[in-house]
């Protein structure tokens, strides 16, 4: 049997050409749909089945409801409701005069995502899609940079999703050395070097584990010669036991995502060399994993970071802003950014703060953070500001050493971004993506399966479109 067929309406019920021919081979079918109250209820973005249409040799047609203003985000989530109609089925869209068919299409990739490696019957994946359109030069163009941007997502969100038996520190970077292949420069930093650079705070971190310690740098200079690069950096645990403050056993499990920061990073910059992007971008990386053992680290360690600070080890799951230390000093005194952005998995207390709808944003710096904010909202990406202030630094103040790494339960999110402020240089444009909350989800979402999100791959690479490329 030919496969299914998705066409769109427009909330007035309105058709279009190729909508209209399908509705005079149905007999009025879909005219009917349009006209009960069963169209009126449906949402912007959700459609209706038609199963076994009478005078159509397709399976079922979907009728998707479009929104009044057809923005990326809603042509994207109609494209999703395809995905979730369509299968492991052929699907033919009807899109003929839509100004946004790359967008639909975008978006239906992006819900089509499956992460099924592990099963020993993996499904069939995603049936062929085709689109029919009126101008299908013009939305194929649209669409190829969509294609680099969705291949970054499920770059990321295949990281995240991936157990750390398998995502081990090595395996990580392996995985990351292969985007030589597209023209990043990739360097990976061992445990000696790391050791010589006197990162003794990310080292400090990985000394439990099996796994050895590392740090990946990714380059990619195709924006104007000379130009200060973004810094892009991510906390990459890939396991957070919570070391000898070891975690609660319920819900450990979900701590396979800790790594989830350097996921976002490593996909932002596969989608940069897809694309073929004009900018000047560098991604650095903590791959370490947190783990209890004879020779961990212990509550009421000081270590040195590589800026020199010492740091009393309050508590070993307070781990992520360690390494984030190192590497954040790291990326600004090798590569003098013009700005840094650090994406991490950072605090439980951001998702009692945020739930799971938005990711925390602090910043140093109001221009960059609104023109992230801006690229947040229009990519459909949740994030919202949280504050800074000296204030809050009294919190971390150490009897023995320079800081501590924990503040206690009050403002928990907030002290962990004051802690990481101290590894920014004076008038240095920063901003941390506290991402705990929106890396992984328990249910579904408008654009992914359950599991990991890829959250920050599409808000970043529109904020480097619009004011990182010349
Ligand atoms: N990786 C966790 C934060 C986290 C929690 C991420 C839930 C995703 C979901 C982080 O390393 C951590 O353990 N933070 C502690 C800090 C505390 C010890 C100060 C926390 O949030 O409890
Ligand atoms: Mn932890
Ligand atoms: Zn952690």
């Amino acid at each position: 049997m030919p496969g299914r067929i998705a066409l769109l309406a427009a909330p007035d019920g309105k058709l279009d050409t190729l909508a209209r021919k399908i509705n005079s081979l149905t007999r009025g079918a879909v005219r009917r749909l349009l006209d009960s109250d069963q169209f009126d209820k449906l949402k912007p973005g959700e459609g209706h089945v038609i199963w076994f249409p009478a005078g159509l040799a397709a399976e079922a047609v979907q009728v998707v409801k479009l929104a009044r203003n057809c923005d990326v985000v809603s042509a994207r989530k109609a494209g999703a409701v395809m995905a979730k109609f369509a299968g492991e089925a052929a699907l033919t869209v009807l899109a003929p005069t839509h100004p946004r068919a790359a967008e639909i299409s975008f978006g239906l990739a992006l819900r089509g995502y499956d992460f099924d490696i592990h099963k020993s019957k993996p499904g069939k994946g995603a049936g062929k899609v085709s689109f029919m359109v009126n101008n299908p030069e013009k939305v194929a163009a649209e669409a190829a940079p969509l294609a680099a941007l969705a291949e970054g997502v499920f770059f990321t969100r295949d990281l995240v999703n991936e157990p750390s038996n398998i995502l081990t520190t090595t395996d990580f970077a392996a995985r990351l050395a292969a985007m030589q292949e597209l023209g990043v420069d990739v360097t990976i930093l061992e445990e000696d070097q790391l050791e010589k650079l006197g990162m003794r705070a990310l080292l400090a971190v990985g000394q439990g584990s099996e796994s050895p310690s590392k740090v990946v740098v990714m380059r990619w200079n195709r924006g104007r010669p000379g130009e200060a690069p973004l810094a892009l950096v991510g906390k990459g645990v890939v396991f957070d036991s919570g070391g000898i403050s070891i975690k609660p056993a319920g819900g450990m499990e979900d701590m396979t995502m800790d790594m989830g920061g350097a996921a976002v990073v490593s996909g932002v910059m596969r989608t940069l060399a897809l694309r073929k992007a004009r900018a000047n971008v560098v991604g650095v990386v903590g791959l370490v994993e947190n783990m209890p053992d004879g020779r961990a680290q212990r509550p009421g360690d000081v270590v040195k970071s590589m800026k020199g600070d010492t740091i009393e080890v309050i508590n070993t799951d307070a781990e992520g802003r360690l390494v984030l230390a190192d590497i954040l000093w790291y990326a600004q005194q090798e590569f003098k950014p013009a700005g840094v952005i650090d994406l991490a998995t950072l605090t439980g207390a951001i998702i009692i703060g945020l739930g799971h709808e938005n990711a925390g944003v602090f910043s140093n710096d109001d221009a960059l953070c609104d023109a992230f904010l801006r690229a947040a909202r229009t990519e459909g990406e949740g994030a919202w500001r949280m504050p800074l202030g000296d204030a809050y630094d009294k919190l971390i103040k150490s009897r023995i050493a320079d800081i501590k790494n924990t503040g206690g339960r009050p403002a928990g999110s907030i002290t962990a971004a004051q802690f990481l402020k101290r590894f920014i240089k004076d008038e240095m444009p920063w901003i941390h993506l506290d991402i705990a909350g929106v890396a992984l989800r328990k249910v579904a979402t408008d654009l992914a399966p359950k599991g990991a999100t890829g959250w920050g791959v599409l808000a970043l690479d529109r904020l480097i479109r619009d004011r990182f490329e010349g």
